[in-house]
Order: C-alpha cells, then structure tokens, then sequence
C-alpha cells in the first residue's frame, strides 16, 4: 500500500529547525518522508540526516522514497534509542532533533494494521509490528488495567463500563477484529452520548494504542536524551497530536531550562543543576486557519521547540 501523510505543521517544523546546510539532523519520526525530505532538500553534500521510524513498513517506504540519496541514513529503531542511534554517525552531538508524534496516515488508513474504528480488521495497532497486539490486550488484561488504560490515556468518562463491557464480552468469545471492540463500546455506553458525542470507539482506541506502544513513557524518557545530544544552538522540534503529550514536552522543556530545586527563598544556586537551554516556543505554535481546512490530522497539533546553549 502507498504511503500517504501529509506532514502537519510543515513550514513550521522546518523553519524552526533553523537548518545548517553540513549539520547532522535526525528525524525521529520519518514516517512517509515528508518532513525528512525537506530537511534533505536543505543540505549540503556534507550534511546528514538519520531518519529514524519503529515501523518496517515505514522504512520500507523510506529506503524507495531516499533511493539514490548519498546524505541520509534510514533507521528501523525506536527514537528512545537516539544515544545509541546517533552514536553511529557522530562523536558529537546533533544540529538538530525532528519529532512528529502519534500516527502516520498510512497506519490508520491501512485496516490490516488495526488502528483505525472505521475499517474491519483484526486488532492490532502495534507501530513496530511486534509484541502485544491490541486483542492481546483486550482479551487478557484485567478489568481493572483496562478501566485505567482507558481512564488514563482515553480520558473517556464511561472508562469503567467499557472495560465492564470488554470483560464480560471476551467470557463469551475472544474479542478479534475492530467492528467487534466497536460493538462492545457502543452497547457499553448510555444510548444518549451515543447519539451526541463523536464516534464512540475515539478514545478507547486512542488509549490502548498509546498503552500498546508506550507512547507516553517513551516520550517522557527520551526528551532529556534528545537534548544531552544536541550541540550548541541545536534545536528539538516535537509536534503533538493531545493534550497529554504536550503536557510531557511543555514540562521537560521548561525543567531542562531551570533544573535548579534549590527552595525559592536562596539567595544562590546551591544545587549546582545549570540550565541546558532555552525554551523558543513560550506558546506552542499551531496550525493556521489554511492548514486546519486542509488536513482534518492537524486539528489538535502543536509544535513546540528547545534551544541548547
Ligand atoms: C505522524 S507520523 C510522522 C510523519 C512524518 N513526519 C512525515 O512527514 O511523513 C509518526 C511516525 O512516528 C513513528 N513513531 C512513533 N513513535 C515512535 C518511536 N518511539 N520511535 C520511532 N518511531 C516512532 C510512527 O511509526 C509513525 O510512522
Ligand atoms: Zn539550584
């Protein structure tokens, strides 16, 4: 299947980037290509860029899309690898750090893969198509893990009678493919929300994808690394889909600009933690009426970048 994104804060993304021509930059997220090839497009012979994404098919997409393109470097990882990553290509640091969280168009839009409420298909939504499916899930954690993976990461209110509904379903049958779950979360919740809300299955599904591949975890992990490894004036673009990933970004950046946790009422810093940058973005930037029109995905992103000293 043909991989089409259309990359969201773009022009944004890319600018802030601030991209020297023989600089070394890594997309963390390179999904179909779009914001690596702009990246590309912007260096010289002596720069590099590693395009890293955990999903096969992505790189597959990648390597065709980069054929015959001598500065870039395609890696099948997962960005909270990036020490390890770009230690492969650098002893010092990175001109630049690019991620675009979330999913791709080509993962939701390809029902085989299993993250899409509106196609039939086995469940699935693992990003690097291996460990812990979403039936897996469904079918073998507690009710209890299933309420607060869907609480949690769903924010659904009706968390508890949909992990109700899961339960009592899967006794009967095993839970296999999306128009099952679909069915499950629509009987589990009041008749009235069905009818007024958006489409009921949203947040469950964007809770057990999040639970399946980590997603928040991986994110609060990784950002302090991504920083250690730029160089001087490098920059971290991170684009987010909601609000519990921005929440993680807008808080390590603001604490790897002041570390310091030496009470308020010191005279001085006795903690010795010393600033490893600037925060560029006070408010995030987001999308403008123009791209809000045109791609439905960019509705709730927001790009928000770091600067190392
Ligand atoms: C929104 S898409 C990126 C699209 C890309 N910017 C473009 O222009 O085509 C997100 C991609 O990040 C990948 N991804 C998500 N979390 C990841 C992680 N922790 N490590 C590596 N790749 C990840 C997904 O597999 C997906 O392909
Ligand atoms: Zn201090």
């Amino acid at each position: 299947m043909e991989f089409k994104h259309i990359p969201v804060l773009f022009r944004e993304s890319i600018d802030a980037l601030d991209i020297k021509p023989d600089g070394l930059y890594a997309d963390c997220t390179a999904g179909g290509g779009g914001h690596s090839n702009a990246i590309l497009d912007r260096l010289s012979a002596n720069g590099r860029l590693v395009a890293i994404d955990r999903d096969p098919e992505a790189i597959e997409t990648l390597t065709k899309r980069f054929e015959g393109r001598e500065n870039v470097s395609i890696v099948n990882d997962n960005f909270f690898n990036i020490k390890s990553i770009l230690s492969q290509f650098t002893d010092e640091g990175a001109d630049g750090i690019l991620a675009d969280l979330g999913v791709s168009s080509h993962q939701l839009d390809d029902a085989a893969r299993g993250f899409s409420f509106h196609a039939d298909a086995p469940l699935d939504m693992r990003m690097s198509m291996q460990g812990m499916s979403a039936a897996d899930a469904v079918n073998s954690l507690s009710q209890r893990e299933l309420q607060d993976i869907i609480y949690r990461y769903g924010e659904d209110k009706f968390a508890p009678r949909i992990a109700a509904g899961i339960v009592r379903a899967r006794a009967e049958k095993p839970i296999e493919t999306t128009f099952e779950l679909n069915e499950i979360i629509k009987a589990s919740i009041p008749a009235k929300v069905r009818a007024t809300g958006g489409h009921p299955s949203k947040r469950t599904y964007q809770a057990i994808r999040i639970e399946l591949n980590r997603e928040l975890d991986v994110l609060e992990n990784s950002i302090d690394m991504m920083i250690d490894r730029l160089n001087p004036q490098g920059r971290l673009c991170i684009i987010t889909f909601h609000s519990l990933e921005d929440r993680i970004v807008k808080a390590r950046f603001r604490n790897n600009e002041n570390p310091c946790t030496c009470p308020p009422d010191f005279p001085v810093c006795v903690c010795g933690k010393k600033s490893k940058g600037k925060v560029i973005t006070r408010k995030p930037i987001v999308p403008g009426d123009e791209e809000l029109n045109e791609n439905q995905r960019s509705k709730s992103s927001k790009l928000r970048v770091f600067e190392r000293i």
